[in-house]
């Protein structure tokens, strides 16, 4: 996908006394707009991961790509040698309100101390933007301790603290947009008229360039807000307009965000995990308090109502480069692949059709499931799982897509995730959704000589006795649904 950049304009430049560049959060919603832009600019960049995909390797072929956890100290020591800057967009916000801000305080502690021993010179990190003289949200509370922390180290750390990010494939601007959308009455607490300063995701990373290229901005830290300041009210009204969606907007007395980020997850693709921790910071205002960096880095921000319409022209031309479901999901990215399993998963499901298709054309349709196109056959049944799962906290079948033509190997699907992707031959998709087990769903093309057979097989891993009844339970519709699956794949190739 070719990639129109966020930094070209910018009024810094080159820093050519600047040695490589450390992106840590590089799969994650910010990192992975961030890597290119430096690379554009002439940097020598090693980005940080924890899963080294092959895809990072052709979407940065310039890049080093280096594979650590920040949780592990022997994995971030090799990652930072050599490196002369690095910027800090670890976190680990999909643990859930009760977990990540332990994660996170680890992660910084142990990020500072391998940074003095490899002598990095400079830190940038990327946090929250709120008023520390005043009481916080765990989740902004947490983004100031992981601040703290990093200065405690040697190296000079910058910090940009900003607020709400909208751009496609942002978790607020999904979750305004699904709530738009799909609310006919939207019930306004009275932290819906607090304001906000949201900032449009170009202009974030064209500041997170723009420090490296200003030297004054060492062991500096600025507030980094958009054109325009709204109450959280005004967002959704504005959206709305935008989408010629008039909802109606109803005062009321109860607060209680914890109930609204629930009801949030339900609506939007956005797991609760996720939501709790961000409507918990809507008590916050989030305006910023010195804007001093405007002066130093002067651009023309751009206003909420420009970066929605930015957000939605990206999503229209199927061009959403990063998205919030592109960081791995906790309980699973330290789970088992298919092919690591010691013994063969002893439930597996297996449906096969033979036909004159060619194999290209079959793998198109299959890479097409899922998202706005749906199942293809019995959607509803495969939306009821995702509805179950989302009342259970987990991710549902709503997080869709970030692309409906392309498919790469860690892209969500629904509650799938891809584990693996060969060309006209093998999808391998990975469950997220809550199960008493682990479960695969494997489509495979084979060829046949002037025929193809398309398959697909449904593997279940489960040792417990509940694990192995919800397989039984689910084998009559595994029936139904995978093989007229595959003859509506085979009917659209
Ligand atoms: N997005 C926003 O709207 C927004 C708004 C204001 C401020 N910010 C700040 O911007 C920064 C980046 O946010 P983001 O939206 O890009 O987050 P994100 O999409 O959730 O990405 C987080 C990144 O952290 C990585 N990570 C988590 N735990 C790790 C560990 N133990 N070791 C190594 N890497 C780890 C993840 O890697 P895996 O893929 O391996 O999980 C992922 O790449 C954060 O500091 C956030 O506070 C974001």
């Amino acid at each position: 996908m070719k990639r129109d950049l966020f930094c070209d304009g910018l009024p810094t430049a080159f820093q050519p006394a600047i040695g490589k560049i450390l992106v840590t959060g590089a799969s994650g919603y910010i990192g992975g707009r961030l890597v290119p832009e430096l690379l554009a600019r002439g940097y020598k960049v090693r980005a940080m991961v924890r899963a080294d995909f092959p895809e990072y390797h052709t979407l940065w072929p310039a890049a080093e790509i280096a594979a650590a956890d920040a949780l592990k100290m022997d994995s971030l020591r090799g990652a930072l040698k050599g490196i002369d800057t690095a910027y800090y967009l670890i976190h680990s916000l999909r643990l859930g309100p009760r977990k990540f801000a332990a994660a996170d305080i680890y992660a910084a502690r142990n990020f500072r101390k391998a940074a003095e021993e490899n002598n990095v010179k400079r830190i940038i990190y990327l946090g929250g933007l709120g008023d520390i003289r005043g009481p916080l949200s765990s989740h902004l509370l947490s983004r100031v301790e992981v601040a703290e922390e990093l200065k405690r180290g040697k190296a000079s750390v910058t910090i940009l603290r900003a607020a709400i990010i909208v751009g496609s494939g942002s978790a607020s601007y999904e979750i305004i947009q699904h709530l738009v959308k799909k609310l006919l009455v939207i019930m306004t607490p009275p932290w819906a008229k607090n304001r906000c300063q949201p900032i449009a995701i170009r202009d974030v990373i064209k500041y997170l360039v723009g420090v490296l290229e200003t030297p004054s901005t060492q062991g500096m830290s600025y507030d980094i807000g958009g054109a325009d300041i709204l109450t959280y009210e005004t967002m959704l009204k504005v959206l709305g307009g935008l989408l010629q969606k008039r909802a109606v907007f109803i005062p009321v007395p109860f607060s209680n965000t914890r109930l609204y980020a629930y009801i949030t997850s339900l609506l939007t693709p956005v797991p609760e995990s996720i939501t709790a921790c961000l409507m918990e910071g809507l008590k916050n205002e989030v305006v910023c308090q010195d804007e001093s960096i405007r002066g130093l880095i002067p651009f023309d921000l751009l206003t909420y109502k420009e970066a929605i319409i930015r957000a939605m022209s990206r999503e229209e031309q199927d061009k959403v480069y990063t998205r919030w479901s592109d960081a791995s999901f906790p309980t699973h990215e330290l789970a088992l692949k298919l092919h690591e399993l010691k013994n063969n998963p002893a439930h597996t499901a297996a449906f096969s059709l033979t036909t004159e298709k060619a194999a290209t054309s079959l793998f198109r349709a299959v890479c097409g499931i899922g998202g706005k196109e749906g199942w293809f056959y019995s959607n509803w049944m495969w939306r009821l799982r995702g509805g179950i799962d989302r009342v259970l906290l987990g991710v549902g079948s709503a997080r869709g897509r970030k692309s409906s033509s392309g498919l790469k190997i860690n892209d969500v699907i629904d509650f799938w995730r891809v584990e693996d992707i060969q060309d006209a031959r093998r999808l391998l998709l990975r469950a997220e959704m809550k199960l008493p087990g682990k479960a695969w769903l494997e489509f495979i093309i084979k060829d046949q000589g002037d025929k193809r057979e398309l398959g697909v097989r449904a593997y279940y891993d489960t040792h417990t006795l509940f694990g192995k009844m919800y397989w039984y339970m689910c084998l009559p519709f595994h029936q139904v649904i995978f093989y007229n699956l595959i003859r509506e794949i085979e009917k659209r190739s």
